[in-house]
């Protein structure tokens, strides 16, 4: 579920498999950072020590369990700023004479004040659940709220979710019938309207998910179907923007499983699995859809506060609203759209305002989340709009690069000449298999 909220980065601590250290230098001018140690007795002491032979006063301490490695307790410190020069040499202490309880050692004054973001696909699990808002909390206007039947299913939903974990089966949903014929209004408004008005792409998958995946009228889809599995993950109810966009870089959509209310089965105020199934699937089954997506996911990973807001309103103008032009006319592309009867037909009228697609200026269009679009921007094509997504990634501050590694599903930091190495020889590899297919065609 995306939203397009803004979290305060929290405590996260940075994590690398088992290894992790995190610093953080606050606008109080406190430095601050995370350790795990081994849980055995003496371990903090010996670590309090080298503070104190360093001279370093501790202005705050708090522990927790680690909570992915239950033989560990994790140790959050904060020293002044004026201490910077002997925590790196406590910070080396804690490698060198308490080995083996300090996992990691590196430090990169660089990274200071970057936002932790996930390095593999295991890290989402970490921030799954840090949802702004449970899935089964409805507003007073919400079509459910007074349906005590219709609430307790939300629960039911946002419980599945809650407990899911990487890697693990997505839980199987059994929909009642009046979830199905919810679903078969909508599915069967909107499919009338697709030949006309969505992008060649969406009319190119959506038979095949019809052939393939159980898109039919009279039958809801499973996020389980193993085609649709792979790039949907189910959650538990709001994420951050910096969050749900953290998933894009791993090529993972965080999806709902409910249903709206069906009361009002041509309105839902926040996405459900109609929104989920009929305007995402089908589009992330096109590869330069799906890498543009993560395009925008890859620029997100440490970017300040202030762009993570631009992002989530250049994800908000392209994935869920936007328009690309398609020959002599312009189509529909965006979730939001291909999943509203009302607003599909509404943004190919004269009526909206269209703009070129420009990740510089769209990023700063406001915009209503309740109403129709009084704006949408158009892109030339997925590809054109991924270079220029790419383009305004490289003016995001921040002091690396980095890569998605479809082989590990992690994320390569580009910010050591090893790393430089091993993508230099990864794309010579690359060459050599592209001059021996061209040496072949001759
Ligand atoms: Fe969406």
């Amino acid at each position: 579920m995306d939203a397009a909220f803004r979290k305060i980065n929290g405590d996260h601590a940075a994590q690398q498999g088992s290894m992790y250290l995190e610093e953080q230098t606050t606008k109080s001018g406190v430095l601050s950072c995370i350790f795990a140690l081994k849980e055995e007795v003496g371990a903090l002491a010996k670590t309090l020590r080298l503070f104190e032979d360093k001279g370093i006063n501790l202005t705050h301490i708090e522990s927790r369990p680690s909570s992915t490695n239950k033989q560990e307790y994790e140790f959050f410190v904060s020293v002044d700023t004026t201490c910077s020069k002997a925590l790196d040499e406590v910070i080396e202490g804690l490698g060198t004479q308490i080995s083996g309880h300090v996992h990691e050692l590196s430090r990169n004054k660089q990274k200071d004040t970057v936002p932790w973001f996930p390095n593999n696909i295991q890290d989402l699990d970490r921030f799954a659940n840090q949802i702004l808002s449970y899935g089964s909390e409805l507003d007073s206007d919400h079509p459910g709220f007074i349906d005590p039947l219709y609430r307790a299913r939300r629960k039911e939903f946002a419980d599945l979710a809650y407990d899911y974990r990487h890697g693990e089966a997505i839980p199987k949903v059994e929909y009642t019938a009046d979830e199905k014929k919810t679903w078969g209004t909508v599915f069967k408004e909107l499919k009338t309207l697709y030949p006309t008005h969505a992008c060649h792409e969406h009319n190119r998958v959506f038979p095949l998910l019809e052939k393939y995946c159980g898109y039919r009228q009279d039958n809801i889809p499973s996020l389980k179907t193993s085609h649709i599995s792979a790039v949907l993950r189910p959650v538990a109810g709001l994420l951050s923007s910096r969050d749900f966009l953290a998933g894009l870089a791993f090529r993972v959509f965080h999806s709902t499983q409910y249903i709206r209310h069906g009361s009002k089965p041509m309105y839902t105020p926040e996405p459900d699995i109609c929104h989920e199934l009929l305007g995402h699937v089908p589009l992330f089954a096109d590869p330069s859809f799906a890498q543009f997506s993560q395009e925008i996911g890859l620029a997100s990973l440490g970017a300040p506060d202030e762009y993570i807001e631009k992002l989530a309103t250049v994800y908000w103008f392209t994935v869920e609203f936007g328009l690309c032009r398609q020959g002599s006319e312009i189509k529909a592309y965006g979730a939001g759209l291909l999943s509203s009867f009302g607003e599909l037909q509404y943004s190919l009228t004269n009526n909206p305002k269209l703009q070129p697609f420009d990740p510089e200026k769209t990023c700063l269009q406001k915009y209503p989340i309740t109403e129709f679009q009084p704006v949408y921007y158009v892109a030339e094509s997925f590809e054109d709009a991924k270079e220029k997504v790419r383009k305004y990634a490289a003016t995001i501050p921040r002091p690396f690069s980095v890569r998605y590694n479809p082989y590990t599903h992690s994320i390569e930091v580009l910010d050591s000449t090893q790393q430089l190495t091993n993508l230099a020889d990864t794309i010579s590899s690359e060459i050599g298999i592209l001059c021996n297919a061209l040496r072949k065609m001759k």
